[in-house]
């Protein structure tokens, strides 16, 4: 089949990139020039395994191109998936704009009947103002050559994108009533062969399915934390608890590491944007709020214990802190709403200097931060730890995971903060560290 993908993101990409290894046709649109032109060279602008060999071989294989025409996409694919970004607004709702800019582009050039598939995360009713938009322009230019909009939200995960897709949980298709879903179910064939995975349902249960898959999971995260902070003044162990609790079949052990937050580009923006939609349509919701709360409040946890040790955020001043991972979760170079720049920007404002380390977010890092003389990024974990008064860890990288003794004994002091706790408690006091994690009640 031919597709048309419209934004090359994330998602976008990784659509377009496994689609045409399954042997689909596909050309990918973005505004962005420079980006494009990457692209066409088979170069991936953003950090996820597997995507850029993946890109490469379908570059060469002609099964997938890439332009900045609007015009030349919309003559291209049957199918027109919009995979444009979504970024939150002042008040915390989705911003439509490039998704209805997308819609206008589409209706401005059609001549025959177009599938009009949107992929990127909306709010309800946005299918309806697709549908509006489109009606609308085709209207000023005198034609109907016919279309139908379909919503088919993406579940994929940073970092294991590409088996996401190929591999989905489900394939959501919300229809228009009256419509079937048989072009989706010919689109995703390659992908839906073991058991049917595609599930049909209408628009907006469909929209809604996106955001309440997020919230869900944001919201058992919370709720660990929540429980760790609990822990923490009772005496208590959550990882204990966690493993208690999720030997339960009905609870699972899926999403319930506690830590330092959730962050990315999803988690808080979608959680925001669902209640935002609540209110809108009369309902307060009480559970999102307290998801988002609890979060805002543990993404400066680590902070809070650093200053407890310390005697007070001015005791910080002047001093030194070892930081090993940037990136809001291992596997991707994104620091969107990352737990380590909470940290990070309340350090700095007590006035203390950060050297830090992450396998691949350094550069990214750089991009965000800039020069800054409280900010040194060092070449690899060891020696962010030296003349540190102590290290902090927020993301779970494979080689942080085993509590080196050797490499702790650079820091000017055993002393470690763990976001994530990987360490054994134990162990790390029987090699005189001082090691502080999150709901393990005997730090406490
Ligand atoms: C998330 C969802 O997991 C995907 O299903 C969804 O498609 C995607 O958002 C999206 O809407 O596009 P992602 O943001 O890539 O994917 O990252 P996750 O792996 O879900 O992690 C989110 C955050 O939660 C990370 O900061 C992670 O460290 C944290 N987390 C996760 C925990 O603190 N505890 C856990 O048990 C699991």
């Amino acid at each position: 089949m031919k597709v048309t993908v419209f934004g090359t993101g994330y998602v976008g990409l990784v659509t377009g990139v496994c689609l045409a290894e399954t042997g689909h046709q596909v050309l990918c649109v973005d505004i962005d020039e420079a980006k494009i032109a990457r692209l066409k060279k088979g170069e991936v602008p953003i950090y996820e395994p597997g995507l850029e060999n993946l890109l490469k071989h379908n570059v060469s294989a002609g099964r997938i191109s890439f332009t900045t025409s609007a015009k030349e996409g919309v003559a291209f694919g049957l199918i027109q998936m919009i995979a444009v970004g979504t970024p939150p607004d002042e008040d915390g709702s989705a911003d439509l704009q490039y998704v209805m800019n997308v819609a206008a582009d589409i209706a401005g050039s059609m001549q025959t009947y177009r599938y009009i598939v949107n992929k990127s995360t909306v709010p309800v009713g946005t299918a309806e103002k697709v549908r509006k938009t489109v009606e609308s322009v085709l209207e000023k230019r005198g034609v109907n050559p016919g279309f139908e909009v379909i919503s088919n939200p993406e579940f994929l995960k940073e970092g294991a994108a590409i088996t996401d897709f190929m591999r989905p949980d489900r394939i959501i298709v919300g229809v228009e009533a009256g419509k079937d879903a048989a072009v989706m179910r010919e689109l995703y064939a390659p992908f839906n062969r073991n058991r049917d995975r595609l599930m049909v349902m209408d628009i907006r249960s469909a929209e809604l399915t996106k955001y309440a898959a997020n919230a869900m999971l944001a919201t058992k995260i919370s709720f660990m934390n929540e429980l760790a902070r609990i822990a923490e003044r009772v005496g208590a162990d959550i990882e204990a608890v966690r493993h208690g609790i999720g030997s339960d079949s009905r609870i699972g052990y899926h999403f319930i590491y506690p830590g330092c937050g959730y962050g990315g580009s999803c988690f808080p923006k979608d959680v925001r944007a669902l209640a935002k939609t609540a209110e809108s349509s009369g309902y307060a919701p009480q559970l999102l709020h307290a998801v988002e709360q609890v979060n805002l409040n543990q993404k400066a946890h680590l902070f809070r214990l650093l200053c407890s040790h310390f005697g007070g955020k001015e005791a910080l001043s002047g001093k030194t802190f070892a930081v090993w991972g940037l990136a809001f979760k291992p596997e991707t170079d994104d620091m969107r709403d990352a737990p380590s720049r909470t940290v990070l920007e309340l350090l700095w404002q007590a006035g203390a200097r950060v050297q830090a380390y992450d396998p691949v977010a350094m550069n990214e890092a750089k991009r965000i931060y800039g020069n800054r003389p409280d900010f040194i990024l060092t070449g690899d974990k060891e020696s962010a730890l030296d003349n540190a008064e102590a290290l902090l860890i927020f993301t779970e990288w494979r080689n942080f995971r085993i509590p080196d003794f050797e490499t702790l004994k650079r820091l000017n002091n055993p002393l470690v903060f763990d976001g994530r706790n990987l360490y054994d408690p134990d162990l790390m006091e029987k090699n005189g560290v001082t090691y502080y994690a999150v709901g393990r009640g005997r730090t406490h």
